[in-house]
């Protein structure tokens, strides 16, 4: 007898059936999912016209309809304002391309609990070369009172306070995988239907990898325990792999295992990648899967305090036996070389 077709379950399926096994939600969480998975969908599509960029009109030109072109990363930005602020599911964002944060108002005199943190593309040095690039989002319930408007300490909360978490990859697929604390689900663009199904259901992460991921043209600037680390990494014949987008870094590990690493370096002591915009998110994605990540400090990204909205922070992220050795490692190397 021929097989039936598997069914296919979107992502909207997918956040309305979640919800309703939680039966204290208010809808207003499943409500956020949605507006980001249509702003990816929006955003994926001027993705996609990236290269025609020369016939369409070059950044800062004038289009054929007398617009403006703009930056890819400031229309991400703001596709992602737009969609969330005409939700009124969340009452302020914050985004890596807004120096402060941006109160949003209820809708209908409808107070939201939630705040949304964003990077609206992720690996923007890659957009002109055709390589892959990401949106990352975190979610955070809010710390004052419902029905005046968002404040900072609503958004400097620890990582391990996330509601939800996830990014969208812009890759040969269009993915977008997240986590609300129950284990981490991918789904994938089908652009003939316009929606994004289930692909990858409770992802895990291998407790080992092939490869290491690092920008290794740097090296000299990292501290000696973590340049001895990458000699190891070599020395135990890791392949290395590098792309310069975290989204890609990261999701390429999280499928195959493997450890990816953003350390210090003379150009940015505390590491280069935001705390609340990139860490603390991928950090949830990666420990939801079983992996682990934590700073070249050796604490748990998502214990870090957050005193600034643009904080950085150093990351060692990926599979949870590479991570566990880096940190054996350079916990071993400290004591030896303590001057
Ligand atoms: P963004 O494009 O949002 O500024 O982030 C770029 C980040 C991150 O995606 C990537 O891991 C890292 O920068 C690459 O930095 P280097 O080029 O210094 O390796
Ligand atoms: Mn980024
Ligand atoms: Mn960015």
């Amino acid at each position: 007898m021929k097989e039936s077709a598997p069914r296919i379950i979107t992502l909207d399926e997918f956040i309305l059936r979640s919800e309703k096994a939680h039966s204290a939600s208010t809808g207003e969480l499943s409500g956020l999912l949605r507006d980001i998975g249509v702003a990816a969908k929006i955003i994926n599509r001027e993705v996609n016209k990236a290269g025609l960029v020369n016939i369409l009109g070059i950044d800062g030109s004038e289009n054929q309809s007398g617009d403006q072109v703009q930056k890819l990363d400031l229309y991400a930005n703001d596709r992602m304002i737009e969609f969330l602020q005409n939700s009124g599911e969340c009452c302020g964002l914050a985004s890596e391309e807004l120096p402060d944060i941006l109160p949003v108002k209820g809708i209908d005199g409808k107070s939201s609990k939630y705040v949304v943190l964003f990077d609206p593309l992720d690996g923007s040095s890659n957009i002109d070369v055709n390589v892959s690039i990401g949106t990352i989002f975190s979610i955070f319930r809010r710390r004052s009172p419902i029905h005046a408007p968002c404040q900072l300490e609503d958004f400097l909360q620890r990582g391990v306070d996330q509601v939800a978490a996830g990014y969208v990859i812009y890759g040969t697929s269009t993915m977008i995988v997240y986590t609300t604390g129950q284990g981490v689900n991918g789904f994938t663009l089908d652009p003939s239907i316009g929606e994004f199904c289930l692909s990858h259901r409770d992802i895990k992460i291998p407790a080992r990898g092939p490869c290491y991921s690092v920008n290794q043209g740097y090296f000299r600037m990292f501290d000696e325990e973590i340049r001895r680390y990458i000699d190891r990494c070599a020395d135990q014949q890791l392949g290395l792999r590098y792309i310069g987008s975290m989204v890609a870094d990261i999701h390429r590990t999280l499928f195959q295992g493997g450890i990816f690493l953003y350390p210090g370096t003379q150009k940015h002591p505390q590491g280069k990648l935001r705390l609340l915009y990139e860490c603390n998110p991928m950090a949830f994605v990666v420990e939801q899967a079983g992996g682990r990540a934590i700073t070249t400090g050796l604490e748990r990204i998502m214990e870090r305090e957050a005193t600034a909205l643009h904080q950085r922070e150093t990351i060692v992220a990926g599979s949870p036996d590479m991570v566990e050795d880096m940190a054996t490692f350079v916990r071993g190397f400290r004591p030896a070389h303590a001057s």
